[in-house]
């Protein structure tokens, strides 16, 4: 597997994909056993101009538990030169004298395609904007395999803000390389996911329903990937905002019209979306997938840094 910028989600195929899977189950062993010291001469840069909890310290503790360095800057976009106006792309240039592979986060879709046309080092993209987040994608299919055993003949829902959420576009397209799934895209008129990503899927010939009724899909599906309503990607569309949080949540109720054998996921924070009541039902898969973000970045570094 010759890995090197991690972009979009559209660069992993199935080899690549189970190969890194792979990987990942041997980093939990790894973990357990304490981390090795195997990429002590590496470091990474992490540089987040977005807020972040699971992407940054899972990257960072990963980096940790093989064995590396880190550094990073609290907030890139007050903290770095670009406060004082630098671009992008000289940012990148200076840190590829210091770091062997960059992690980035920024609000602008294409930021992390900009960063890697100008490193020679690897650049991970950690989200950018309302594009892709695609080792979140990546960390989602090793839980799905996990928990469920297998993707090809996968039906998962994925609900909520499929307009302006990241995870759900890189999971769309990560599906879409497996045999025999369904897709049912759960959301309100306003946050529809987008016609690209349906195109992709018709090109593909991959099965999806678009749907507004949660109720519905429910008995039908494995999976139930909830999403956040993303209030910052709303601007000063407030109203909007208003009519479209708090449509889908997942309760007592919802968690009786789910198959014993379905588990629900959600790339988090989650806000109101789920109760904190469904957190002990034991399909509730949620708190595993973030734990299962470290193993899979642990995978992803190695690979990059061969
Ligand atoms: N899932 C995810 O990207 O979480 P963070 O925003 O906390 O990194």
């Amino acid at each position: 597997m010759n890995l090197h910028h991690v972009i979009e989600a559209q660069q992993f195929d199935v080899p690549t994909m189970l190969k890194l899977f792979d990987t990942a189950a041997k980093m939990e062993t790894v973990v357990a056993g304490g981390g090795i010291t195997d990429y002590q001469n590496r470091i990474m840069a992490t540089l987040f101009y977005e807020p972040s909890t699971r992407t940054r310290f899972s990257f960072e503790t990963a980096m940790h538990r093989l064995g590396g360095h880190v550094i990073s800057t609290e907030n890139a976009a007050e903290f770095s030169s670009v406060a004082k106006g630098e671009t992008l792309e000289d940012t990148i240039r200076i840190l590829n004298g210091y770091a062997d592979v960059i992690v980035i986060r920024h609000k602008e879709v294409g930021s992390a395609k900009r960063a890697a046309a100008v490193s020679r080092v690897p650049v991970i993209n950690a989200g950018d904007g309302a594009g892709q987040h695609p080792t979140q994608a990546l960390l989602d299919l090793y839980t799905i395999r996990k928990e469920i055993g297998t993707i090809d003949g996968l039906r998962i829902a994925m609900v909520g803000d499929l307009a302006q959420g990241r995870t759900v576009r890189s999971l769309a397209y990560l599906l879409s390389k497996f045999r025999g799934v369904t897709m049912y895209f759960v959301a309100p008129p306003l946050l529809k996911m987008k016609e690209d990503i349906l195109e992709h899927l018709r090109e593909h010939k991959v099965s999806f329903v678009e749907e507004t009724a949660l109720d519905k899909v429910l008995p039908e599906v494995d999976v139930v990937y909830q999403t956040r309503v993303q209030k910052e990607r709303f601007g000063d569309r407030i109203a909007d905002y208003e009519k479209c949080r708090g449509v889908y949540i997942i309760n007592q109720d919802t968690l009786r019209g789910m198959k014993p054998k379905s588990i629900i996921m959600h790339p988090l924070p989650r806000l109101e979306e789920i109760t904190m009541e469904v957190d002990e039902d034991p399909r509730a898969a949620y708190f595993r997938q973030a734990q299962n973000g470290l193993y899979v970045r642990m995978a992803l570094l190695t690979h990059v840094l061969k």
